[in-house]
């Protein structure tokens, strides 16, 4: 029997309605599996803790965080109750630094049954790989004079380790997909840290050889997502980069609310943490029609992240599955229930 100990924090929001629903999924996973069980505890961090204790996480959050063997999380922010930036940064963002969550993985992929804002796309399945720790979100800079002399300097920070680790795992996710990976880059317009990320690209793409290499800059990358998505398979970003093709990934697939996302620590130090890319949604708390899809193929990373691969690639069949019988919440184009999208994926399961 193989055990997986995840501490769950749904947050806010539609975290709550989501991230509950993911968790019977899993549950069924392991009532069909047998070999393998999911041992979830709750951490009620989120925005209404903040309000009872002035703090988004209590003073031993991390320290009690740090056992798990993932974190599990819905969405942060409720900005009547908490300013956006100090719900993220007291919870999400410090995560992700102190647990050296290194890499984002966004994945993006064309499912049956979703209306994707393209017009006849193409079969797309891709895979950006975002540097999570440094690149443009640096905080080195400052900023002089108050008059009309006033400047900001916003210093990016690029270094050897960072770099070549994001490409590193780049690689190694194309060699258990389509081979291919395709560096961001922006080396025609910025002259110091852009051909230095490519001159890393190259000497990591010569340890990989039975890997296609081959680099892009950004504008026209994050216009070739639009128009032919098909030809990807991993993309390697900086945080920047990265950050901004991956709301094309998510945006190209039809909905925010089924794009998934991990941030992975790769030291093995501490836990990674898996969470959906959409927010809290507070436009429709307590409808019950909060998409639980981005939550769910959420956990499938979660899945493949614990070396259960195939289970993971069942459950995205299965969700594809429910999606291709009309299984649609409203963001979708349906009238679908969070319930009921998924009993049904529960039920499929059960049945396999
Ligand atoms: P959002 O992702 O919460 O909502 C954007 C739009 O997408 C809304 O119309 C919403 O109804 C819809 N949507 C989002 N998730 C959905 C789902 N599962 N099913 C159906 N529709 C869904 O982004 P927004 O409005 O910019 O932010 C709201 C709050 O969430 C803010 O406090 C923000 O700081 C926080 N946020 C947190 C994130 C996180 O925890 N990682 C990420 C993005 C925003
Ligand atoms: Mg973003």
């Amino acid at each position: 029997m193989k055990g997986f100990s995840i501490a769950s924090i749904p947050g806010d929001g539609v975290g709550k309605e989501v991230v509950p629903a993911a968790q019977r999924v899993l549950k069924a996973i392991s009532d069909v599996h047998g070999g393998l069980s999911f041992e979830f505890t709750e951490f009620p961090y989120s925005c209404e803790y903040y309000l009872e204790h002035g703090k988004m996480m209590a003073d031993d959050g991390l320290e009690r965080l740090k056992e798990f063997d993932a974190i599990f999380l819905g969405a942060v922010g409720n900005s009547l109750l908490v300013p956006d930036h100090v719900s993220l940064w007291g919870l999400l963002i410090k995560i992700r630094r102190e647990f050296e969550q290194v890499i984002n993985i966004r994945p993006a992929k064309l499912l049956q049954g979703i209306r994707s804002p393209l017009a006849n796309p193409n079969d797309f399945d891709l895979l950006v790989v975002r540097e999570n720790s440094e690149g443009e979100y640096s905080t080195v800079g400052g900023k002089m004079y108050q008059n009309e002399d006033q400047i900001a300097i916003q210093n990016n920070v690029f270094s050897r380790r960072g770099t070549e680790r994001a490409m590193r795992f780049a690689f190694e996710m194309a060699a258990k997909r389509k081979k291919h990976v395709t560096s961001a880059t922006k080396s025609n317009g910025i002259v110091h840290s852009m051909p230095f990320w490519d001159e890393v690209f190259q000497c990591t793409a010569n340890d990989y050889p039975e890997i296609a290499a081959d680099s892009q800059h950004i504008d026209a990358l994050a216009a070739f997502f639009v128009t032919q998505p098909e030809r990807f398979d991993v993309i390697v970003a900086s945080n920047l980069f990265g950050d901004i093709l991956t709301d094309i990934g998510a945006a190209i697939m039809g909905s925010i609310g089924i794009a998934p996302a991990a941030n992975i620590n790769v030291n093995g130090k501490y836990p990674s943490m898996f969470e959906p890319v959409h927010g809290s949604a507070p436009d429709i708390i307590g409808k019950g029609i909060a998409n639980p899809i981005g939550q769910i193929w959420t956990a499938k990373l979660m899945l493949d992240h614990f070396g259960e691969e195939e289970l993971g690639s069942k459950l995205l069949d299965v969700i594809e599955d429910v999606l291709k019988s009309g299984f649609l919440t409203p963001d979708i184009g349906g009238t679908s229930t969070t319930k009921e999208v998924t009993d049904e994926i529960i039920k499929r399961l059960k049945s396999l």
